[in-house]
């Protein structure tokens, strides 16, 4: 998991991931980093909780890598002029120099949130805007204290790399994090993963994935009367 050991790749849709040449494990899908993201975490995570009826909403990422997921959800409430408060765990963050590759190989409308995010501060609330509050948290997502979240960003490396995320356990805490109604989503479709989360006692969708990727897992806290 040593960050050293990452090379910035250019995926198919232009925009720019790290590659761990140890663990020949990307950040993001090969076929499309701000793609897959966008489709993911912003369309079928914030956009769908949106529209279930939550305005404001409170987001738990797990991962936060490069600060894609969190750049593009301050972009999604900023443009739709929404609050967002963001929490973010990230247990291998990237050096300054590292993120700095990363957002100078990035889209240019994307530099400059990018940005905002890279910089803001590790374990503290920032603002990056009036309504948009971000924690980023240096830590293992395992011990992280996380409790009433809208909307889950299960972005983790994939289970054969990080297991330790995707166990039934797990799931239980981020069952246990999010409101009524809440929802956790995740680029990964395994069916191991679906059990789990089904375990824990979410309903689960297997929704479209995005450009490369059949399929996507959406997890929902249903309300029970
Ligand atoms: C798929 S990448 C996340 C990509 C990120 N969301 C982004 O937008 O760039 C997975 C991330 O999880 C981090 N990670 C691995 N094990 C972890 C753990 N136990 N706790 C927290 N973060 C972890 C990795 O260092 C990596 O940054």
């Amino acid at each position: 998991m040593n960050p050293s050991t990452l090379t910035i790749i250019t995926t198919e849709d232009g925009s720019p991931s790290f590659l761990n040449t140890a663990l020949g494990e990307t950040y993001h899908s090969r076929h499309g980093a701000a793609q897959e993201s966008t489709h993911v975490f912003i369309q079928a995570g914030l956009m769908h909780r949106r529209h279930a009826g939550a305005h404001a909403l409170q987001v738990f990422e797990i991962g936060f890598g490069t600060g894609l997921n969190a750049a593009l959800a301050a972009a999604h409430a900023q443009s739709l002029n929404y609050p967002l408060t963001y929490h973010t765990i990230e247990k291998y963050p990237l050096s300054p120099v590292q993120h700095a590759e990363y957002i100078a190989s990035a889209p240019l409308e994307l530099q400059a949130i990018l940005h905002t995010v890279s910089v803001a501060p590790w374990d503290a609330a920032s603002s990056i805007s009036d309504d948009i509050q971000l924690t980023k948290m240096k830590g293992d997502a395992l011990e992280a204290p996380f409790a009433d979240c809208d909307v889950l960003f299960l972005d983790a490396f994939a289970p054969a790399v990080s297991p330790e995320l995707w166990t039934p356990e797990m799931m239980q805490k981020y069952f246990a994090c999010l409101k009524p109604g809440g929802i956790m989503v995740t680029y990964c479709a395994k069916g191991a993963v679906r059990r789990a989360m089904q375990s824990a006692g979410f309903e689960v969708e297997r929704i479209p994935g995005p450009p490369g990727k059949r399929e996507m897992l959406r997890a929902t806290k249903t309300i029970t009367r």
